[in-house]
């Protein structure tokens, strides 16, 4: 199959971005890149030492795949090295491919409907409130062994909102054309409903793949 079609997946932490764009990606039969795990890649890179661009230049695919990946401390470096320009240009070339591969793409991130590929024929702009993304990233934290408390994990995660928000380059913010889906009362399932049929008005209503 030949299509190009992007789907960019923004949002703040823990909004459900990561869970709506594996169910929309099987849905469609695209491939999927969660652009968050390339900051963490780095992140993780320079928490052992290294200068954070030389970490986003010689990052590996099998970079992508350890396990320490989700731990705060990650989240937390991450979103520091995402702030620098020079971190986010080392990262731009891969992404903008990917976006545009054949058989269709579906990114999440912060800047994918804004500076990745503003031409992504479906944007969605996934939120839910600061307390209930708290309350989930506790739950999977504590599921993966985690210890933080619910306030320090609410604390993390207004931090991280302030800095990407914040930044002067590629700040976490929507896209003019997209669809802001606030999933603060809605199931995982009922968020990826919505979020197909949302996709479903920009292919021309004509379904999966
Ligand atoms: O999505 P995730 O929580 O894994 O992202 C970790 C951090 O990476 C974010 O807090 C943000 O600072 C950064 N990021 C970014 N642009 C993206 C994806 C993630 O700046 N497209």
């Amino acid at each position: 199959m030949s299509e190009r079609f992007t789907i960019a997946i923004d949002g703040p932490a823990a909004a459900g971005k990561g869970s709506i764009s594996r169910a929309v990606a099987a849905h469609y039969g695209f491939a999927h890149l969660d652009t968050g795990l390339l900051y963490r890649a780095v992140g993780a890179k320079v928490l052992l030492g290294m200068a954070p661009e030389e970490a986003a230049l010689t990052l590996r695919a099998e970079d992508l795949e350890a396990s320490e990946l989700r731990s705060p401390e990650v989240a937390q470096a991450a979103s520091r090295v995402a702030v620098l320009p020079a971190v986010r240009a080392a990262l731009l070339d891969f992404q903008r491919s990917f976006a545009r591969r054949a058989g269709g793409a579906v990114l999440d991130g912060r800047d994918i409907g804004t500076v990745i590929c503003p031409e992504a024929e479906a944007k969605l702009f996934v939120t839910a409130s600061a307390e209930v993304r708290a309350k989930r990233r506790h739950a999977e934290l504590a599921a993966a062994g985690e210890t933080s408390s619910l306030a320090q994990v609410h604390a993390d995660v207004l931090e991280r909102d302030a800095r990407d928000s914040g930044r002067a380059d590629a700040p976490l913010k929507p896209a003019a054309d997209a669809v802001t889906l606030d999933t603060s009362a809605m199931t995982l399932e009922a968020a990826i409903a919505a979020a197909i049929e949302i996709i479903d008005a920009r292919r021309g209503g004509s379904g999966g793949a």
